[in-house]
């Protein structure tokens, strides 16, 4: 490693692990990991980050504009990348990850500039959303530009888009000059991925590249909000929820609370965001305790030993430090070959909404 680069140790229950290093805009990039071991095979790999992610993000974006595939991190999950201008690029999306073609994309941008040739307007209450949230976890329907593909928005009128708030993702966009149709990086209806190491597992040969940027920092996927209904309407809960919005554009529902033929997504299905090995949804997880062949997930310390495998989500019952792991450590089980696992809901506020959300669909059977 060269000298420019600190590495900190941040205080808490988990080694989380942030390597800085200067960006090439001058920004500080943090990278942050879930365990010092992925720390420590990131570095093995990247010796001199700083020197190395700048011609990497000009070779990626040179890929992006010849139509090819390319993951790259976001502070939500990893994205799968295409040029949202090219109809056939976006169709080898859903081919790698067979993900069937009645459920849209979102499209990224990395300058407001880029949305010109994306949506039809740009009406104030848009502006104002993205003024507050964006670069960030909201993705906001609109009514969409002619020149993006149908087969981005799955043949409907409007569309999703998303400024990513992550330095590596911004830099690739802006590299490519397109706008960047880009679902999770992750095979239909699995778990998505929040390191480049989960993209690999799944996509590594179907793609042209992954941009490795560490763990993802909020974990779970963008908040979904329609603006082409009144009032606006959440399809798919995220970080930034009702309480955070109120204060910007008024009142928001949520999509289960409004008659569903009207407002339902198609991508947006009951069961999703699944690991292989079935997942509970149990009051108390403490009832498995003997049981070796069940995994727990947990999102506060338990004094309970228990004869299965234990991930913490968080030892502290914080939501955000849940949400960034959850997706994390259903993963670590999923590889254990367990019986099932099992896990409790969170309180039904702030990004635990979201948490639970994607548990229950997670806990689905297929
Ligand atoms: O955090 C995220 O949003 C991540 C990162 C990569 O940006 N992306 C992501 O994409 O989660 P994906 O494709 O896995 O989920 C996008 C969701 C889908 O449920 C889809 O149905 C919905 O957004 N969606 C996309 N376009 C839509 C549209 N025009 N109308 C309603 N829902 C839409
Ligand atoms: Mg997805």
């Amino acid at each position: 490693m060269c000298d420019n680069h600190t590495i900190l140790i941040e205080e808490g229950v988990y080694v989380r692990f942030w390597v800085q290093l200067p960006h090439r805009s001058g920004e500080r990039l943090s990278l942050l990991f879930h365990t010092l071991d992925d720390a420590f095979v990131f570095i093995a790999k990247h010796r001199d980050p700083t020197s190395e992610y700048p011609p990497l993000i000009r070779e990626y974006g040179t890929y992006l504009r010849r139509g090819e595939l390319v993951a790259f991190p976001t502070e939500t999950v990893y994205g799968l990348g295409a040029d949202a201008t090219n109809e056939e690029a976006v169709r080898s999306i859903f081919t790698a990850k067979e993900r069937p073609l009645f459920d849209p994309l979102i499209v990224h941008v990395a300058e407001v500039a880029q949305l010109a040739e994306v949506v039809e307007v740009l009406n104030e209450r848009t502006v104002k959303l993205i003024e507050h949230f964006w670069p960030g976890p909201l993705t906001l329907v609109v009514k969409k530009h002619p020149s993006i593909p149908a087969i981005v928005t799955s043949g409907g009128d409007t569309v999703a888009i998303r400024m990513p708030d992550n330095p590596l993702a911004l830099s690739l966009i802006k590299e490519s000059g397109r706008p960047i149709a880009a679902p999770s990086a992750n095979r239909f209806g699995y778990t998505s991925p929040t390191t480049a190491s989960h993209v690999e597992e799944q996509l590594g040969s179907k793609i042209a590249a992954i941009l490795d940027g560490g763990a993802c920092s909020v974990g779970i996927e963008s908040t979904v909000l329609s603006l082409v209904s009144d009032p606006p309407t959440i399809l798919r809960p995220g970080k930034i929820g009702p309480q955070e919005l109120f204060p910007v554009i008024g009142e928001v529902v949520y999509a289960s609370a409004v008659k569903k033929t009207v407002l339902e997504s198609p991508g947006l299905l009951k069961n999703h965001y699944a690991p292989t090995t079935p997942l509970y949804l149990v009051d108390d997880v403490s009832l498995y305790k003997d049981d070796p062949s069940v995994g727990v997930l947990l999102f506060e310390r338990s004094r309970v030993s228990f004869k299965g495998p234990v991930q913490y989500i968080s030892e502290r019952e914080d939501p955000g430090e849940a949400a960034s792991r959850l997706y994390w450590a259903m993963r670590q089980l999923d590889t254990l070959h367990l019986r099932m696992m099992v896990c409790s809901l969170l309180k039904e506020e702030g990004i635990g909404v979201a948490i639970n959300n994607r548990l229950r669909k997670a806990s689905r059977k297929r």
